[in-house]
């Protein structure tokens, strides 16, 4: 085999396939192996790849020399222990200055592990996040390298060519080192948990509260796409809720079980948002909600013994409809203003250069939570490079305010109607608490100090003072 492809690739899934299938049509030769020999061949004769310079391999000694030097591998296989068996077998075959690309949803302590060994051996790890599912995959997703300058210089230029690109810029830059680009794709998907489960609850409303069918909301979504809401998720939930069942003819939606599942980045994101004590409660909740979604059987018994809400609006529906509008976009632009504070976090904790307006540029296209709101992000870490919360920025401080009494209004009849909305209300407590100069917690030192001495601080002076609370 002469070394003559510019970059290999290990497991063919579909997002695997399809990625390949991006890379080749950009016109880069790949190298492709998976561990059934099978599939690889299946997928080299199919006639997506037929006539592509894709070269089949059947070992991974085979792909390994088919690759010109410095070698650079993205491994496409699942999360865990199946990255770390690709790499112990791919390990004693590579040279010095070689690159491995993990491109899946892997957690970034695991890639900071992996970046520590591979460099130890001479080699580069690449922990890249890939978004955009397998469309993107094919067409363009949006992709989130980390990992070594060097390495990057080597795999970006393939990366930025097979990326989404908006206002011809591709939707591909350089995280930062080590776990950075896994951390803040983990984090995208955190802000994909949350920015579902807001417009999911505003649906919810719609339905139960408002009594709007399918194809209304439908209509309303679509109609929101045309504004500031514009993105995918807003798309895709318009075409979803106008879609019919064959069979029975009803809405497809109220032919899905009421229950999501979730393979696990939005707990990572809510773990590390714990870890590193940045307050991120819209994400936990829409993590927090899919669990309650899950306890099906257990949520129909309840409802047999609590009794279900018996919601009743009286007004304008189309007001309120304008009131979820404003809401929705609101609570989003906190979901978001909680994940950039996060990735800030993160960055000061791990030492990592990561640029925030330029990854909201590159989650402007090719990603699932793409949305024209990103170009707002991106400008006002463009006005303040140092901006503390979203939040704060003119633009997003404006916006809120004008909608706050819309935002105050929806949560306000979901709590009266019994209607649950975890993510809208935890966004609005988020928002006022952030805005608030003095919070509850004075109370909590004091009470950690009455039964823990673990004394507090006073409002007058400086120093840490202890009470004997039991002397009254
Ligand atoms: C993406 C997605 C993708 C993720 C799915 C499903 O950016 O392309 O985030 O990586 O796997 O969204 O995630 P859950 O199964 O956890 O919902």
């Amino acid at each position: 085999m002469t070394a003559q492809a510019d970059i290999g690739l290990v497991g063919l899934a579909v997002m695997g396939q399809n990625l390949a299938l991006n890379i080749a049509d950009h016109g880069y030769r790949i190298a492709v192996f998976n561990r059934t020999t099978a599939t690889m061949r299946t997928f080299v004769d199919s006639k997506e790849a037929n006539g592509k310079p894709v070269v089949g391999c059947d070992t991974m000694a085979d792909l390994v020399a088919a690759i010109k030097r410095p070698r650079a591998i993205i491994l496409m296989v699942k999360a865990g222990a199946p990255v770390d068996e690709q790499i112990a077998l791919l390990r004693p075959l590579l040279e010095e200055g070689d690159i491995i690309v993990d491109g899946g949803n892997s957690h970034f302590r695991d890639t900071q592990r992996r970046d520590r060994e591979l460099t130890a051996a001479g080699l580069h790890f690449m922990g890249t996040g890939i978004s955009g599912g397998e469309e993107g995959a094919r067409n363009g997703p949006s992709i989130m390298p980390g990992g070594t300058a060097a390495a990057y210089a080597k795999v970006g230029p393939i990366f930025q060519a097979i990326s989404a690109k908006v206002d011809g810029e591709p939707c591909c830059i350089h995280i930062g080192t080590d776990g950075a680009g896994h951390f803040v794709k983990t984090t995208h998907n955190g802000i994909e948990y949350a920015d579902m489960q807001l417009i999911a609850e505003v649906y919810s409303l719609m339905r139960n509260l408002l009594g709007l069918s399918a194809k209304e909301m439908a209509g309303t979504f679509a109609a929101w796409n045309q504004g500031d809401l514009d993105s995918y998720l807003i798309e895709i939930t318009a075409d979803i809720l106008g879609q019919v069942d064959e069979e029975t003819g009803k809405p497809m939606v109220e032919v899905i079980v009421d229950r999501a599942g979730q393979k696990g980045t939005g707990q990572w994101t809510s773990a590390s948002a714990l870890e590193l004590g940045v307050p991120a409660p819209t994400i936990a909740e829409a993590v927090f909600a899919r669990a309650l979604s899950a306890l099906k059987p257990e949520r129909v018994a309840a409802e047999k013994i609590l009794g279900a809400a018996t919601p009743k609006f009286t007004g304008d529906k189309a007001a309120f409809v304008d009131d979820l509008k404003d809401a929705l976009l609101a609570s989003k632009i906190c979901a978001y203003a909680q994940g950039f504070a996060l990735i800030q976090a993160a960055k000061d904790e791990f030492g990592w250069d990561t640029d925030l307006g330029r990854v909201s540029m590159i989650w402007r296209g090719g990603c699932i939570i793409r949305a024209r709101f990103l170009n707002r992000i991106k400008e006002a870490y463009d006005r303040d490079p140092a901006l503390k919360n979203l939040l704060l920025d003119p633009y997003f401080r404006a916006f809120v305010e004008k909608g706050q009494g819309a935002w105050r209004r929806v949560v306000g009849a979901a709590v009266a109607n019994g209607l649950p909305v975890p993510a809208l209300v935890s966004a609005l407590s988020y928002y006022d608490a952030y805005r608030s100069g003095r919070l509850w917690a004075d109370l909590i030192q004091a009470q950690r100090d009455y039964f823990g001495a673990h004394t507090f601080e006073r409002t007058d002076r400086e120093g840490w003072f202890h009470r004997e609370w039991a002397r009254g």
